[in-house]
């Protein structure tokens, strides 16, 4: 099938490559030009396993285009995908300027019936904004051209996004067209090799389904969160609870680890959005607004325990392992460990960073400063530090020369935000070790 898509982030590069490897013929839009350039030459702008090989060989066989051309991309496919941006607004509504752009421009320059698939997550009522500025824009040009507007949206995880669209748990098709549900039926039919996964339903069901998905993982995580708190304040130890409640399979294992609170391009936006949608239908959301208010407030967890700790931390030099929201990723969007560092930055410390992936993109979010040293290895982040942080998972850091920690910092002492390590070895070992709801 021949299939096109707007935009080249996450999602649109990711579900092209997918949908090349199966044979389709994809072209890629996107006005980057430098984007564009780059990835006709290979090179893929986000660290995602198995992602490059994947577009490489796709683009060498023929079935996988990138261009900076919206008429060829509209002229191309019978199916259009929109897999824009949307940004929060300032009052954390998702901003739909770029998908309603997509929308005139393929009302510009189509001249036969085309299915246009919204992929990227876009607030209820979006796909019938979509379909309105679409007719307007064909209205104007004097066509009556069939279309559909389709949601499609999308489950993926950043650090398993290959895999995630490759082998998705579930495909939501939101339609009341039958000749677009075919459609979709059949481009997704090779993903369905083992069991079936299409649920077609209205659109609105579908454009909800994501929000309701997203926000319920994230209220999961702040729910254990909470629960971390009261374990730190009762002396209880957190990591038994989450495995006394995780063995009901009604609740399970999954998305119950506390941390320094959930970060990421996804959850955040995705909560407030959903917030300010029932603001905006007169509807308080008394729970969402609890579950971005836990996560803010575990964002600091860290640094409340650094304060209490040390006291005044101005002067000293605290060793930092982890600046991506999550491992697998060099994407550092609203990341816990920024707001860790800022708030060290803010008291006059100073840092010693050091991440597997996501260095550049620290180094072009803060520049060169006196306050943040980016070091090439996580050994040499420690070197002179007082104490270390550690806010990513990284597998790296799960088994580390502890001898070698003791030795590079002033004081052996460790902030851990992602209860990687056991506190009793740590006692044993001589560490003052500080983690999220376990007693020390
Ligand atoms: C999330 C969803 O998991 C995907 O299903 C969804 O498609 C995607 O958003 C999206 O809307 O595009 P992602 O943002 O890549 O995916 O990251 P997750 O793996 O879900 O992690 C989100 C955050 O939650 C991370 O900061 C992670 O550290 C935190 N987390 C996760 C916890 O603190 N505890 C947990 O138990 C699990």
């Amino acid at each position: 099938m021949k299939v096109t898509i707007f935009g080249t982030g996450y999602v649109g590069l990711v579900q092209g490559a997918v949908l090349a490897e199966m044979g389709n013929d994809v072209v890629c839009v996107d006005l980057d030009e430098n984007k564009v350039a780059q990835l006709n030459q290979g090179h893929i702008p986000i660290y995602e396993p198995g992602l490059e090989e994947l577009v490489t060989s796709n683009a060498k066989e023929g079935r996988l285009a990138f261009t900076t051309d919206s008429a060829e991309g509209v002229s191309h496919g019978q199916v259009i995908f929109t897999a824009v941006g949307t940004p929060p607004d300032e009052d954390g509504s998702a901003d739909l300027k770029h998908v309603l752009a997509v929308a005139t421009t393929i009302g510009q320059y189509m001249s036969e019936r085309k299915i246009i698939v919204n992929k990227s997550t876009v607030p209820v009522g979006t796909a019938d904004k979509v379909h309105a500025t679409l007719a307007d824009t064909l209205a104007q040009r004097g066509e009556d051209i069939p279309f559909d507007v389709v949601s499609n949206p999308e489950f993926l995880k950043e650090g398993s996004a290959v895999h995630d669209c490759m082998s998705p748990d579930r495909i939501i098709i939101g339609t009341d067209s039958e000749y677009a549900e075919e459609v979709m039926r059949e481009l997704y039919a090779p993903f369905e090799r083992k069991h079936g996964k299409v649920m077609v339903m209205d659109v609105r069901s579908a454009e909800l389904t994501k929000y309701a998905a997203n926000c319920m993982l994230a209220t999961k995580i702040s729910f254990i969160n909470e629960i971390s708190n009261l374990a730190d304040r009762l002396g209880a130890d957190i990591e038994a609870v989450r495995q006394g409640i995780g063995s009901d399979p009604r609740i399970g294992y999954q998305f119950i680890y506390p941390g320094a609170g959930y970060g990421g391009s996804c959850f955040p936006k995705d909560v407030q959005a959903l917030i300010r949608t029932a603001d905006d239908i007169g509807f308080d959301s008394l729970l969402l607004k609890a579950v971005e208010q836990r996560n803010a407030s575990q964002k600091q967890t860290v640094v409340e325990k650094i304060f209490k700790h040390f006291g005044d931390v101005s002067g000293k030099t605290f060793a930092l392992w982890g600046l991506a929201f999550k491992p697998n990723t060099d994407d550092i969007r609203e990341a816990p460990a920024r707001v860790v560092m800022e708030a060290l930055w803010d008291a006059g410390a100073k840092i010693q960073a050091y991440d597997p992936e996501a260095m550049e993109q620290i180094q072009h979010a803060y520049g060169n400063s006196q306050s943040l040293r980016l070091c090439g290895t996580k050994e040499s982040a420690l070197h002179g530090a007082d104490a270390l942080i550690i806010m990513t998972e990284w597998q790296a850091f799960r088994a580390p020369d502890f001898e070698l920690i003791q030795k590079e910092l002033t004081e052996p002492v460790v902030f851990d935000g992602r209860n990687l390590y056991e506190p009793k070895r740590m006692a044993a070992k001589g560490f003052v070790y500080y983690c999220i709801g376990r007693p020390a």
